[in-house]
């Protein structure tokens, strides 16, 4: 079939559906949602069979939904309408959701149901979780089994149904009583409000919005001063503790609010308040500890001595990683490398691996009247000596195990891994160019066309295109897809990572690794391809084109898109 996406942004789920609809034969164009008379130009333009809406703000024209089918995807059950649908179902512990395929009509989520389907809510899990992952995997199997309906003049034969409107989740709805909401009821708010809006709160008696959340361990407030229910009483890397009326709670990110009212960047909580949070008390905790105690990086180790593994895991917020992550990361990195293990696992975080450089922080230090281009290029160091660091480790096998997904050079950390390992879920957008036309680093020149070949390396990097795991897999960018999805992932990770670590073929393996980099090292070192690739970076970031300055202040800023860039938009 011929599909057009239309969508607000080429989200995760947009991008899902694109990858997954192409591998299923399907010619997919996407036009992002600008106006209506660019709407209907598309569609004269590309002529599909059926128009399909994964996320849109605005109604579709209706010279549009009249004259062809056109599916919306609705996060919540039948007869769930509006726009905050996610929200309500985690704000009010909905057990079961779902997404619903409905034909566009006049009316918001209202027309015909073509196909839908039920997923259980995960327990603790945040909305931007949830969408990402519960709800992509969902819409999928919905379209999929919406378009095998159509044939050319289709009509759906289930009614409209009115349903139940949920108006939009106000602020006042989300709001906090830190006097009396008990750590469960804040945690839940925090959650339902997770990724935008958040919770319109203050900290240090400044207005922000509040993100990221989770629960502080007994032994964290063991630690920790005491305080009165929403005193601030301690920090930790990025989170500020916060006490509640039975506990606390440590919160990651927040937006703080500007003089005139207006909201900032998504920052760490720390950096946002530096100045007011400069006197708390930092309560570190080690790499290895117990489950409940939450920090930013995290080690484990599994399976008998001999042959044990040991797991790394970065949950970096949205995975970006500023130079202070990427700092203790490589920290974090050279202390695994002490340890007695036969095979290290690098697996990010549960909802991305890795993506890339830290924007919003690098906005800021030239809001603060820093300079952008020198943020990024110490943040590009740093990543650059996260990826020597795995690099580095030639003395047992390292795995990337990819949870999430992973944008630009996210996919270039996992590629300095031994292996790429992913669940068929997994979306990759292993390339640079969509940032303004950058460069790229993280010893991609090396990494890249050594796995792919040339000609591969420089189509994935002109192509700008996400890659679905199986493509993925079939490139040579992952080298094993373990399971259908994320359920299941990390006990099917740790299986094969045990039965790497005991498998007498390993010694031989990690030799010849070990050989080959230093035969690598011997034809062209690590240091020249580094030094090249940040010759061509300086030129994104100090030089007379400012494209990567310009992009990177749209995205941070959700500025959107006055057009469909050219390579998504395939009838153009
Ligand atoms: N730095 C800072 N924030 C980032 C980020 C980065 N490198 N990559 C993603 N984010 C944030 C987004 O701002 C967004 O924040 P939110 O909490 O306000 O929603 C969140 O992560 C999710 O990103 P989004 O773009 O909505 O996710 P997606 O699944 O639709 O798209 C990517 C994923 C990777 C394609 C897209 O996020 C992207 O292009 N990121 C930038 C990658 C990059 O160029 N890195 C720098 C070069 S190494």
């Amino acid at each position: 079939m011929r599909l057009l996406l239309l969508t607000h942004a080429f989200n995760s789920l947009a991008q899902r559906l694109f990858v997954d609809l192409r591998a299923d034969g399907h010619e997919v164009s996407v036009e992002l949602d600008i106006a209506d008379a660019v709407t209907e130009e598309a569609v004269a333009l590309w002529q599909p069979d059926v128009v399909i809406a994964p996320f849109l703000k605005r109604r579709i024209p209706e010279s549009v939904w009249s004259t062809r089918l056109c599916l919306v995807v609705h996060p919540g059950p039948p007869g769930d309408r509006g726009p905050s649908a996610l929200d309500w179902a985690v704000l009010t512990g909905k057990r079961e959701w779902g997404v619903t395929v409905l034909q566009a009509t006049g009316d918001y989520d209202a027309g015909p149901v073509w196909a839908w389907r039920a997923f259980a809510m995960r327990e603790l899990a945040t909305k931007s979780s949830l969408y990402r992952d519960e709800v992509v995997e969902a819409a999928v199997d919905a379209v999929r089994e919406a378009i095998a309906k159509w044939t050319p003049g289709a009509v759906c034969k289930s009614a409209p149904s009115p349903g139940c409107w949920q108006p939009p989740m106000t602020q006042a709805e989300r709001a906090i009583d830190w006097m009396r909401d008990t750590t469960a009821v804040v945690l839940r708010k925090l959650r339902a409000s997770d990724g935008f809006p958040g919770v319109a709160d203050s900290l240090f008696g400044v207005t922000a919005h509040l993100f990221d959340a989770h629960p502080a361990s007994d032994d964290d407030l063991r630690r920790a001063p005491a305080g009165a229910p929403g005193d601030v009483v301690a920090r930790r890397g990025p989170a500020l503790l916060r006490r509640t009326t039975n506990a606390a709670v440590w919160i990651g990110h927040v937006r703080r609010h500007r003089g005139d009212g207006a909201p900032t960047l998504k920052l760490a909580a720390t950096r946002a308040f530096a100045a007011e949070c400069a006197a708390l008390p930092e309560l570190p905790v080690p790499l290895m500890r117990d489950d409940e105690t939450w920090d930013e990086l995290r080690y484990r180790e599994h399976g008998p001595a001999g042959a044990r593994v040991g797991v790394l895991s970065f949950e970096f917020h949205n995975g970006a990683m500023s130079t202070r992550q990427c700092r203790r990361l490589a920290a974090a990195l050279h202390a695994v490398a002490q340890r007695a293990t036969r095979v290290v696992v690098l697996d990010g975080g549960p909802d991305f691996f890795s993506n890339g450089i830290h924007l919003h922080e690098i906005e800021a230090d030239q809001i603060d009247g820093g300079s952008a281009a020198d943020a990024s290029l110490a943040n590009i160091e740093a990543i650059d000596d996260v990826a020597l660091a795995i690099l580095s480790l030639t003395d047992r096998l390292v795995i990337a195990a990819l949870r999430g997904n992973a944008g630009a050079g996210g996919c270039f950390l996992a590629l300095a891994a031994d292996e790429v390992w992913a669940h068929r879920g997994v979306v990759q957008n292993p390339h640079y160019k969509n940032m303004g036309n950058l460069y790229g680093s993280e010893y991609w020149t090396y990494l890249l066309p050594r796995r792919v070949g040339e000609d591969r390396a420089r189509a994935l990097m002109r192509g700008r295109l996400p890659l679905g795991a199986r493509e993925a897999h079939v490139l040579g960018l992952v080298d094993a897809v373990l399971t259908d999805g994320a359920h299941g992932f990390d006990a099917a990770v740790i299986e094969r990572a045990l039965a790497l670590a005991a498998d007498t073929g390993s010694t031989a393996r990690v030799a010849v690794k070990a050989a080959r980099r230093e035969a690598d090292e011997r034809i062209r070192p690590l240091a020249a391809y580094r030094e090249e690739e940040l010759r061509r970076m300086r030129l994104n970031f100090y030089g007379f084109d400012p494209s990567y300055h310009v992009a990177r202040h749209h995205f941070v800023h959700r500025k959107p898109h006055a057009w469909t860039p050219r390579h998504l938009a395939v009838h153009r």
